[in-house]
């Protein structure tokens, strides 16, 4: 008899479930500031909740498949019917079900860094091999689109490009998206953000002239709804329902399709998160400009990335001085030699400004 361990596919052994450490303290320790994970300080609005409690009642019962709100998502977006639009618990599970469609093990995921990390987590669950691009460190981190499309080979399955770049905070320019659509190779682009700046920055017209593009997108952000988890990808009606082959049936819940739908209509909730966060966001970037040897990330999102190294500071000696004054920052893991970063994601006012003065403090020592 064969021991239970060697069933399973090797590209899965070793492999660790994901677990955020802050968002463990967090729950632990509700007093904490949550400014690590890119969410929304502001709770659901009330016609949000309203949708809940009505749809919680209706908890006895399947979905159907969501026709109406995926109608919704393609009027927002200008696009022509529910077909161009396929949804998903959160967007992490949306990359997912385009991996799972495209890859097969040893196939080329092209992404580009620092990014987010579900595309290597989801490319290493299906024996994929990651293809990391850096971006270009100068005075800021710049996007290298000549690097990715350098990059392809005939392995490559997907390239997925965050736009604004979480955690850098910017956009490419149009014609770069262009010209990796150009390439034929399917491209997702990961409008995670895009809500802050407005939809006029999404790339979401390059779907009806190239088949290959998708737009990923959530309301975990601007929308403000992490916890409901409900995400979306736009495409060409023939690629999404190729993709949608791989949907689990009833992936979102109905209590979620109730709450998203009314997350959706009300843009009156959605002017006022964006509207909070991004003077927020002004607020966190003027107040620090200042620091001698603090290099800023001007963001189109709702966070901001630092780089302390230059006046000799590393990011999680900032994150744990914030961590004992009851503020959680992220520090990513160094990268471009500095051991200098960290990002803050705006909190409530109050938290903002605490986060300020900490980090005053903190380079003043
Ligand atoms: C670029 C990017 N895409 C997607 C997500 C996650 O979205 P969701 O909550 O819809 O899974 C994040 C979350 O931080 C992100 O930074």
């Amino acid at each position: 008899m064969k021991n239970v361990e060697q069933y399973f596919v090797p590209w899965i052994k070793g492999l660790k479930p994901y677990i955020s450490e802050y968002c463990e303290l967090a729950w632990q320790d509700m007093s904490l500031q949550r400014m690590m994970h890119n969410e929304t300080p502001l709770e659901p609005s009330k016609k949000v909740l309203e949708a809940v409690n009505k749809y919680a009642k209706l908890g006895n019962r399947y979905s159907d498949s969501a026709k109406v709100i995926r109608q919704e998502i393609a009027d927002i977006n200008g696009l022509e019917s529910h077909e161009n639009v396929l949804i998903g618990n959160g967007s992490c599970e949306v990359v997912d079900m385009i991996f799972r469609c495209l890859l097969l093990p040893e196939d080329e995921v092209i992404q580009h860094t620092p990014c987010f990390g579900i595309y290597r987590l989801r490319c290493n669950v299906l024996g994929g091999k990651l293809v990391s691009i850096p971006m270009i460190y100068k005075d800021q981190l710049e996007y290298d689109p000549d690097g990715i499309i350098n990059a392809i080979t005939d392995r490559t399955k997907v390239i997925v490009i965050a736009n604004p770049n979480n955690p850098t905070g910017n956009f490419m320019d149009e014609k770069d998206f262009v010209r990796i659509a150009k390439t034929g190779v399917p491209f997702i682009i990961d409008e995670a953000y895009v809500e802050f700046a407005g939809l006029e920055r999404s790339m979401v017209k390059l779907i009806k002239k190239y088949k290959n593009v998708m737009i990923l997108r959530t309301l975990s952000k601007a929308y403000g709804l992490a916890g409901f988890r409900f995400g979306y990808v736009l495409g060409d009606k023939d690629v999404i329902g190729q993709i949608s082959a791989s949907r689990l049936p009833w992936n979102v819940t109905t209590i979620t399709l109730g709450a998203a739908l009314a997350a959706l209509e009300d843009t009156e909730a959605l002017q006022e998160r964006r509207d909070f966060v991004n003077s927020e966001v002004k607020f966190i970037e003027e107040s620090l400009k200042d620091i001698p040897g603090l290099t800023i990330f001007h963001s189109h999102g709702n966070y901001v990335l630092f780089d302390g190294a230059k006046a000799g500071k590393k990011g999680k000696d900032v994150a744990a001085f914030a961590l004992e004054r009851g503020l959680l920052f992220n520090a990513p893991a160094p990268m471009y030699d500095s051991e200098g970063f960290f990002r803050i994601t705006p909190g409530t006012k109050e938290a903002n400004r605490k986060a300020v003065e900490i980090v005053k403090e903190f380079f003043s020592k």
